[in-house]
Parts: C-alpha cells; sequence; structure tokens
C-alpha cells in the first residue's frame, strides 16, 4: 500500500467512525441486555413492595411511590412489565404478582370512556395470553376490552374518539391502541376491529402529519361533519411543536400496523418517522430525546424556560423498541441503521446517568422522563410505561439478533 492509499484509507476510517451511530463506548452487547434485564428482574421486587395493595405503580416522586387506580391510562404496564421479566427468567413470583394485578384490571373491559384500553388491556393481558398460552383464560376479557374500544370509532370521521371532552379529540398516543383491535380480529375472526384500526391510521397520516413527518399531537374534529376543527397540543410545548412522546407513538404505531397489516405504506412512512426524529438538530448526542423536539429552543418567552432541556427516558425506550423491529423489516445498511441507532439508545439508558441503581429510584429502573410539562405533572421522574418499553426492546435485542445464545 503506498503513501496515498493510506492516507486514503485513514481518512475513510475516521469518517466511518465519525458518523458512525456505534462511536466511542456505545456498543451495547448482549452480556449487557442481559445485565439490564437482571437487574430489571431484582429491581421490579422492590418495586412490588412499595406499590400500595390494590393499585398500579404510576411513577416515584421525592421519596414517595405513587399507584393508581385500575382506570388509569397507565395501568396496564406494571403487569406487563412483570410478564415481560417472568418471559425472561421464569420466576414464578413474578407471574404470581401479575396476576394479582389482572385481577384488578380486569373491570377495564366493561369501560367505554377511555381510548386508552390497549395500554391498559393489550400491554396486560395481551402479554399474558402470549406467554402463558392460556387463551381461555383471557380470550372473553380481550374480546370485550376491544368492543368497549370500537363503541368509540366514529364512521363520520374515520376515527376512534380519545377524550370526552372538545368536539372529538384524536390523539396521536391512540395509534398505539390499534394493535390491541388487530389482535382482536385475530383472536376472533371479526374483521371489524381490524376495520377499524386501518381506518383510523389512515386518517391518523391525513390529519396529524405536518409535511417533515413531525405530528401534532391533537386533531380535534366535528363529530357531525368529520371536518378538522383544531390542531393543537396538550403535552408539547406549542400547538406547532413536536411534541416528543408523540412523535415515538407515531413510530411505534405505524411499525406495528405495518407488521399486523403487511401494507408497506405503513412501513414507508415509519420511515420517514425515523428521519425526522433522528435527524433532528435538537436530538441530543445520546439520543434520548428532550420532552418536544423543539426544545431546547423554545421562543425566548417560552412559558417553560426552566424545564427547556429536559429529556424524556419514556420517548427513548419506546423509540428504541420501535426502531429493533424497523430493524427487521428493512435490509441493508438501513436495516443496520435502526439496529445499531437502537443499541446506542439501550446503552445509553443503561447507563448510571439513566438506570437507577438497587433498592433506589421507587422500585422503577429508569430515571428521567416526563409526563407532562404543560401541566407540571411527573416531570424529571421514573414512569411505569418508560420501564415497559425499555424490557421489551431489551427483550426485542435478545430475540431478534442473538435467539440462539
Ligand atoms: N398517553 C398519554 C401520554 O403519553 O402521556
Amino acid at each position: 500500500m503506498n503513501k496515498v492509499h493510506l492516507i486514503t484509507l485513514c481518512f475513510l476510517l475516521t469518517a466511518i467512525y465519525a458518523f458512525s451511530p456505534l462511536k466511542g463506548q456505545e456498543k451495547f452487547t448482549l452480556q449487557q441486555a442481559d445485565a439490564s434485564l437482571q437487574h430489571a428482574v431484582q429491581q421490579i421486587k422492590v418495586l412490588a413492595e412499595r406499590s400500595a395493595e390494590g393499585m398500579l405503580p404510576k411513577t416515584y416522586d421525592k421519596g414517595k411511590n405513587f399507584d393508581s387506580e385500575s382506570g388509569w391510562w397507565t395501568s396496564g404496564f406494571y403487569p406487563g412489565t412483570l410478564l415481560y421479566l417472568y418471559e425472561y427468567s421464569g420466576e414464578e413470583s413474578l407471574l404470581h404478582l401479575a396476576r394479582e394485578k389482572l385481577r384488578l384490571l380486569e373491570k377495564e373491559k366493561y369501560n367505554t370512556t377511555t381510548h386508552d384500553l390497549g395500554f391498559m388491556l393489550y400491554c396486560s393481558f395481551g402479554n399474558a395470553m402470549r406467554i402463558t398460552g392460556d387463551t381461555a383464560a383471557y380470550r372473553e376479557i380481550l374480546l370485550k376490552g376491544a368492543e368497549s374500544l370500537a363503541t368509540r370509532y366514529s364512521p363520520i370521521t374515520k376515527a376512534i374518539r380519545s377524550w370526552d371532552f372538545d368536539n372529538f379529540p384524536v390523539i396521536i398516543d391512540n395509534m398505539m391502541n390499534l394493535e390491541f383491535l388487530n389482535s382482536a380480529s385475530r383472536l376472533s375472526g371479526d374483521r371489524h376491529f381490524a376495520d377499524i384500526s386501518v381506518i383510523h391510521a389512515n386518517t391518523t397520516m391525513l390529519n396529524h402529519y405536518r409535511k417533515d413527518y413531525s405530528c401534532y399531537h391533537v386533531v380535534d374534529y366535528d363529530p357531525k361533519t368529520g371536518k378538522v376543527i383544531k390542531k393543537k397540543t396538550n403535552q408539547g410545548a406549542f400547538d406547532e411543536s413536536a411534541w416528543a412522546r408523540g412523535q415515538a407513538w407515531g413510530l411505534y404505531g405505524y411499525t406495528m400496523m405495518y407488521r399486523d397489516t403487511g401494507d408497506r405504506k405503513y412501513l414507508t412512512f415509519a420511515k420517514k418517522i425515523a428521519s425526522y426524529m433522528l435527524k433532528h438538530p435538537n436530538m441530543p448526542k445520546d439520543l434520548i430525546a428532550y420532552w418536544d423536539y423543539d426544545a431546547p429552543d423554545l421562543p425566548d418567552d417560552s412559558k417553560y424556560a426552566q424545564y427547556v432541556d429536559y429529556r424524556d427516558v419514556s420517548t427513548a425506550s419506546l423509540t428504541a423498541s420501535a426502531l429493533l423491529e424497523m430493524s427487521t423489516m428493512v435490509k441493508g445498511k438501513l436495516s443496520r441503521y435502526y439496529r445499531e441507532t437502537a443499541e446506542r439508545i439501550l446503552y445509553n439508558l443503561s447507563t448510571d446517568r439513566y438506570t437507577a441503581k438497587q433498592g433506589t429510584n421507587g422500585g422503577f429502573l429508569l430515571m428521567h422522563s416526563v409526563g407532562s410539562i404543560p401541566h407540571n405533572s411527573e416531570v424529571d421522574v421514573p414512569l411505569s410505561y418508560a420501564d415497559y418499553y425499555y424490557v421489551e426492546a431489551l427483550l426485542r435485542y435478545k430475540n431478534y439478533y442473538h435467539a440462539s445464545n
């Protein structure tokens, strides 16, 4: 090799290193995934001891654990995480704890006042049925719950109603409930649920997304005509901003829609959302997003000046999980890019910066999530769903890439 070749080679290697998502120490390994999962198995036992009888863990702040009733939107995540960790470890005590909480949740199958039934019932009972294989125990609960969710669909707006105030508000988060409907169609053979899901996903593509593939949080429709009345935010910095978790709900939602329907337009859409998120100039180097993609450079008069640079770890967990699934749906360089980006997120989430030490953080795994800054609610705290999607991502990482180990 002559001098020119050598210099060219050095230049190329430097460029590859500089643009590689895994530069530095951010290489995630199977050993790290196992260490994180083993830590999670121990840590969730701390959470179990700290959560009130008859309640479901939600968050922890200033030395105090906060739990919810079964009707709160996050109620399914703790039993879901227990089930994932039971699946990983085979520890029967985790299944036992999950079953105790599932008994509290079952009545939500009759709840027609919320669109969050996918989070509540599918992350919990859906996983219970998949992991235990006990269809007889869970089928009726899942189908009754899906029927309740389907009552919120309107053929006029071509969407499922999210909240029971305003006119007919639909939030991007609702994409996450479609997996529940798709599964109900598979379980029952009744296309009705999956048809609603596809129509809702298509309406959301049309009305929630901007040209740059960022999305609005809320689209409020006229229930009588189906026309859009207003596009706005509830948990983001301002109406035109890109609330971080909303972008991740959409990414995960359209990835899942491709998995469930095989319709490539959803994968194409998810790829565009991923580009918006991952190439965003405000994305921090460690890929743990700020709470809003328009942060930290919010307008000077921002009401949220004190929070501008807060991260939202729940967005990062969700994004890692979705990217890992996307990496199995595409080939070559793009697949490697999604996988390596997810690995980099998991690597960073697994460090002391975001993972709590055993016995601390009220028994939750991850620190530094944000519920809603505009409501000054759950700011810079652990959240049950950040942990759920983190554990899911760790398991996906193991299952997709280390299945034979
Ligand atoms: N689904 C409510 C939230 O993401 O905060």
